[in-house]
């Protein structure tokens, strides 16, 4: 059978923990490869709450705090939950299969590839004070529909190819910001190309063709708004942040290094230029996330999951990003840190150029624009006359267009890692922020791993523990979803986690 699975675990069980780890003796190296204090199994210690129905694949998870509501997304099914028992009878359900005709048409056209014929959910976020919005893959053939919450029935129904991957398994992120919702994914039947994409738009509205190097071998990861329109009225300086990772073909790697993460950006404001990159983002910029023992000289190359902390003050927030690599042939996960201010710099600063040479890309060492490519309009820029990016200059647009990629690469805080993980494949990380006993401030990372444990890592100062690891399933099913509920009271946390197998 298979089961999505939720746990809960309060104040009496946290504090001490944490106090705990403040004895352990900090040392200032970095261990690397931290080795759990404990070791538990989830039923024995929590509270612990488990969600399961007859169908599989548990993909996506939506978590309305303020309504109570855990929404999740599987197989041909989109489940409301109760927040606070997962399990109690208020449970609704939406059946959305792929009609049988199509399900036939998906197993010819696939082959052997038979379990990809079916709808699986894959989007699942508000849309506005009514209304959810989802995406599934619909077997092959994606198709997107409105929730009505209130009745929890499908509506408006529709084709999603142009926002909805057609496979089950590909990369796909998308945030919905003032009833427009950005994706990020590859489309078409055999994983085509990528794209940065917002709708509903009167017309479609997307990325120039440049945005990859191998656009076969992107996978989105995650997408992050930040509002960073401190004294706009119209918030015109907010920015979605997408994480994704790419193959690089030969000719293209990057100091020799075949895989690469990316952080890009594009203005929430952006509306595309007027002859030049007429819809399609004036402000998409891309910039490097490196995650590397600089002695070493060793890269995690591979993000898998990012969690941003103080999300509501954009100066204050703090990305979390778990990478897997090998390290000296074996399986190594590690886990950097990143300041919003360290990202902002990057794209601030200068950008690279193709030289058409061995090493292709370099800085671009000319003079920079003005206004200068890529910026969102902000109110400092309506005063100079341009009051949306339609009325940008077309010299400023070709320039962004030839200059999408930042010559500064982001580095994690301290130069490093937090901590490293030898033998483990790290999927999903959340973070919360906990005041102990002390006073004191700690940042707990709940982290998933690809054969069904958490590990719960606590930071203070210098020096990072896993100072417990929890045995969520028997076998090995990776723990694909991860979120977190801050609960009313400070202290009193609840996480939820998927599973993806019977
Ligand atoms: C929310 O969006 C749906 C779909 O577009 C629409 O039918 C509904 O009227 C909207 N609700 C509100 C409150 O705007
Ligand atoms: C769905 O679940 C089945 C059974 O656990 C698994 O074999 C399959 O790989 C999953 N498919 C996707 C697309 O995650």
């Amino acid at each position: 059978m298979p089961k999505a699975s939720g746990r809960d675990g309060g104040v009496h069980l946290f504090l001490p923990l944490i106090l705990g780890a403040c004895l352990f003796p900090v040392t200032h190296t970095m261990e690397f490869d931290s080795i759990p204090r404990r070791t538990i199994r989830i039923e024995d210690v929590f509270d612990y709450k488990r969600f399961s129905h007859s169908v599989y694949n548990y993909t996506t998870f939506w978590l309305e705090e303020e309504q109570g509501v855990l929404y999740v997304g599987a197989r041909e099914a989109i489940f409301a939950l109760n927040m606070k028992d997962i399990n109690d009878k208020s449970m609704k359900m939406i059946q959305w299969e792929t009609p049988s005709e199509k399900r036939l048409n998906c197993l010819k056209k696939r082959g052997h590839k038979k379990v990809d014929c079916y709808n699986y959910i894959r989007f699942l976020q508000r849309f506005n004070e009514t209304h959810l919005f989802t995406c599934g893959t619909n077997s092959f053939n994606p198709h997107c529909a409105y929730i009505e919450i209130e009745k929890f029935t499908l509506s408006a129904v529709h084709s999603g190819k142009e926002f909805c991957p057609y496979n089950p398994t590909v990369g796909y992120t998308g945030v919905t910001i003032d009833n427009k919702i950005y994706v990020a994914t590859l489309y078409g039947f055999h994983s085509g190309r990528a794209n940065i994409k917002r709708f509903p738009e009167t017309h479609s509205f997307q990325m120039e063709d440049w945005f990859s190097y191998s656009p076969n071998d992107l996978d989105f990861v995650d997408s992050v708004l930040l509002r960073e329109s401190d004294n706009s009225s119209v918030g015109d300086d907010d920015k979605i942040y997408f994480f994704f990772t790419e193959k690089l073909a030969r000719e293209y790697k990057f100091n020799g290094k075949p895989m690469v993460s990316w952080v890009a950006r594009i203005c929430k404001s952006d509306k595309g230029g007027m002859k030049i990159l007429q819809r399609k983002w004036t402000s998409f910029l891309k910039s490097r996330l490196v995650c590397s023992i600089p002695e070493y000289d060793f890269y995690y190359n591979n993000l898998r999951s990012i969690y941003v902390l103080n999300q509501e003050h954009w100066q204050d927030a703090v990305f979390y990003g778990v990478f897997v690599s090998q390290w000296q042939n074996v399986e190594s996960s590690a886990v950097c840190q990143y300041t919003s201010a360290d990202i902002r710099k990057a794209f601030e600063g200068p950008y690279k150029e193709d030289q058409r040479s061995p090493q292709r890309w370099s800085r671009y060492r000319h003079r920079v624009l003005e206004p200068r490519p890529g910026s969102c309009i902000t109110d400092e820029f309506r005063k100079a006359g341009f009051r949306t990016s339609r009325d940008l200059p077309d010299n400023v647009l070709s320039f962004v267009k030839k200059h999408p990629l930042m010559d500064e690469e982001v580095r994690p805080v301290g130069g490093r890692p937090l901590f490293t993980k030898k033998e483990v494949n790290y999927t999903k990380i959340v973070v919360d922020t906990v005041t102990a006993l002390d006073g004191k401030q700690y940042n707990v990372m709940f982290i998933g791993t690809d054969n069904g444990w958490i590990h719960k890592v606590v930071s203070s100062g210098a020096s990072t523990h896993i100072v417990e690891e929890i045995r969520l399933y028997e076998d090995l099913q990776p723990v694909e979803s991860l979120v977190l509920a801050r609960a009313q009271s400070e202290s009193d946390s609840r996480h939820y986690e998927r599973e993806q197998r019977v």
